[in-house]
């Protein structure tokens, strides 16, 4: 993963400040005596995996029970790598009936094995499925029901945990202090993962490399685009957007929303509504669709293009072309096209001023996308510390959650 800045940010990067660079030791002696959640728990449980695999009934699905930080991570290193795995994995987030109806119409129960993922152990979209698909599981299985079902909850709190205690479930913990979005590299997202065959410790190995990287002060970028972003931010850039020319990074793209609006979407202590709002794009897709905008739109965005250089899949446009107006294709294979195509959205954007950056993969593999997933999470925590707010908690989700619960008649609420 190489982190390429365009024209307007390369020049501002080189205004390397006593600020910044005060700013930055700051972060790193938090980051090395004291961490950040994500950064102390990564990888937890894992040693403990081939044992519990090796005592589960056989299966060929997955259905992980999870809402945010406790699906969305799985759900992008799925998409980003369905080759890697030898069991599908299905997700249900949401409480839409048409959904819910369609997976239990899709997915064979007699071969799944449930995951109920619940940080807080209360939240409702996870409570009400779990509750739907136990009595699934008792039709189909019977007394040996409890065999495919598995939980994974805070250790001592919540009614997920209350419950998988009282019945003897089958579960692994989520250590306190680590939030949904942050928990990709724990049980969360190690656990089902590797359970449907993906190498969780080269995600692992990068992530710890690029973290050791930051630490070691060996790697500085994030720490310039973190504040080269938020320069922009001043001057009232309120969107971060997310181009990845390689589709497979879109599922990336929601689970950074997710962390990016969640950490950074706050009220700050002088009262201030904060935040930059992330999007999500994909190219060359949507080089016909909402690159007009990034292009020649308001002048409020930041952008940060992904690309692929591996040009192992080689697929060559017909050799003989007839016709004369397709000349220029001949023998032009499409990893040709897909490099001009971005290298043409990159000049002209930088032409009209719009700030970005491009991260360069030689080869996206599950390393190179635990570097990614590090990278995001310190770039989020950083940009919390700019913008001198608490990047772990999300009382607007909280507050709407009361409200809810509230309306369903929840004791204590
Ligand atoms: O990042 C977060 O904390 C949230 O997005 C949660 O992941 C989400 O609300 C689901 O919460 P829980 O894991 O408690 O069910």
């Amino acid at each position: 993963m190489k982190i390429v800045f365009g024209k307007i940010l390369d020049e501002l990067r080189h205004k390397n400040t006593a600020d910044c660079r005060l700013l930055r030791g700051e972060f790193l002696l938090k980051l090395n005596v004291e961490g950040f959640p994500f950064s102390k728990h990564i990888g937890n449980g894992v040693k403990k995996y081939e044992e519990i695999k090796s005592v589960l009934p056989y299966f060929e699905n997955i259905i992980i029970l999870g809402i945010g930080g406790s699906a969305l991570g799985t759900k992008m290193i799925y998409d980003a790598f369905p080759h890697l795995f030898n069991k599908k994995i299905y997700i249900l987030d949401t409480t839409e009936p048409y959904e819910i109806d369609k997976l239990l119409n899709t997915v064979d129960i007699a071969k799944s094995l449930v995951i109920s993922i619940s940080k807080s152990g209360s939240t409702i979209e996870t409570a009400g499925l779990t509750l739907l698909l136990i009595k699934r599981l008792k039709n189909e299985f019977g007394d040996l029901w409890k065999n495919r079902i598995f939980f994974i909850t805070d250790p001592m709190s919540g009614d997920l945990r209350e419950y998988s205690n009282e019945n003897d479930f089958n579960s692994l913990s989520i250590p306190p202090e680590l939030g949904g979005r942050y928990s990709v590299l724990s049980n969360v997202g190690l656990f089902p993962l590797y359970l449907s065959g993906f190498p969780v410790m080269e995600l692992l190995e990068g992530a710890i490399e690029y973290l050791d990287d930051i630490k070691n002060d060996i790697v500085i970028d994030v720490f310039e685009f973190g504040h080269c972003n938020m320069y922009f931010y001043e001057k009232g850039y309120n969107i971060l957007g997310l181009m990845p020319y390689v589709k497979r990074l879109k599922t990336f793209g929601e689970w950074f929303i997710q962390l990016w609006g969640e950490s950074l979407g706050k009220i700050n202590k002088k009262g201030e509504h904060i935040g930059q709002t992330p999007i999500v794009a994909v190219g060359p897709t949507d080089q016909h669709s909402i690159i007009q905008l990034f292009n020649e739109g308001p002048k409020d965005k930041v952008l940060i293009f992904f690309e692929e250089l591996s040009d192992e899949i080689n697929i060559n446009i017909e050799e003989k072309i007839d016709k004369k107006a397709f000349s220029y294709l001949h023998n032009k294979s499409f990893k040709e096209i897909l490099d001009i195509e971005l290298a043409g959205t990159l000049e002209s954007l930088s032409d009209l001023g719009v700030p970005n950056i491009l991260i360069q993969y030689d080869k996206l593999t599950p390393k190179e996308m635990g570097r990614t997933i590090m990278f995001s999470y310190l770039l989020t925590v950083f940009t919390a510390k700019l913008l001198e707010i608490d990047p772990f908690d999300q009382p607007g989700v909280e507050k709407g959650k009361k409200i809810m619960y509230k309306k369903l008649g929840k004791e204590g609420y």
